[in-house]
């Protein structure tokens, strides 16, 4: 496979999308194809799911599912993850272009794994299965302490999702798991402090990507 696969991980309000926005841009302005993605979602099914995890329906005339248990929860992620590395991602990947994900196994690692306290080997077990094997070339990780991530999804206002609603506990077990996964694998981690300056997060972001590049085109 000749793309390069990147991921950004972190909190809720870590400005995940902010920086895969900027390294996107980056990138097409050097002529490279950038498939900018995120999970769950990314594809029609991808999108029928993530109304259903974060919204708990699929639309009007559907009634609310109620609590999902954690396990069903692991597998609907696993479940869009499959969808969309076999549709989208590795598609991509195969033909040499750049993919710039919001959001990838790391993600069910810490919120179902840590989060919910399900058995990371598990749960790491049924995401390798679903994404048939593929990893990251590079993830960056957005630390934030929980209290500022909260703070700043109050000022952006709108309602907060399922996950978003969670007890502060759950999302500073989320944050934990976070960290516990970038050090147990530091080759594939970036971890940045997400309380600094938009354009300072970029420019170290892409002194990672820089020695990378050469997977792509
Ligand atoms: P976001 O797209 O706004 O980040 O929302 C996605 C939510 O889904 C976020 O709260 C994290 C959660 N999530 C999981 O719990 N497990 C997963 O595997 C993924 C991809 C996301």
């Amino acid at each position: 496979m000749s793309g390069l696969f990147i991921t950004f991980e972190g909190g809720d309000g870590a400005g995940k999308s902010t920086q895969a926005e900027l390294l996107d841009a980056w990138f097409e302005e050097r002529g490279y194809e950038v498939v900018r993605t995120c999970e769950p979602g990314g594809t029609r099914l991808g999108s029928a799911l993530r109304s259903l995890l974060l919204h708990g329906t699929v639309g009007e005339g559907f009634d609310e599912v109620g609590a999902v248990d954690p396990r069903a929860e692991a597998l609907l992620y696993a479940a869009d993850r499959a969808q969309h590395v076999a549709n989208v991602v590795r598609p991509a990947l195969e033909r040499g272009a750049v993919v710039v994900q919001d959001r990838y196994i790391d993600s069910s690692l810490a919120y179902q794994g840590a989060g919910r306290v399900l058995d990371i080997a598990e749960v790491r077990r049924i995401s390798d299965w679903a994404a048939q094997g593929l990893w990251p070339h590079l993830t960056v990780l957005l630390d934030l302490d929980p209290d500022t991530a909260a703070a700043r999804r109050r000022a952006r206002g709108g309602t907060s999702d399922r996950l978003e609603s969670e007890a502060d506990e759950f999302h500073r077990a989320v944050r934990s798991g976070f960290l516990a996964l970038a050090q147990a694998d530091p080759d594939r981690h970036l971890v940045l402090d997400a309380s600094e300056a938009v354009d300072e997060l970029h420019t170290a972001i892409l002194a990672s990507v820089a020695p990378l590049v050469s997977n792509a085109g």
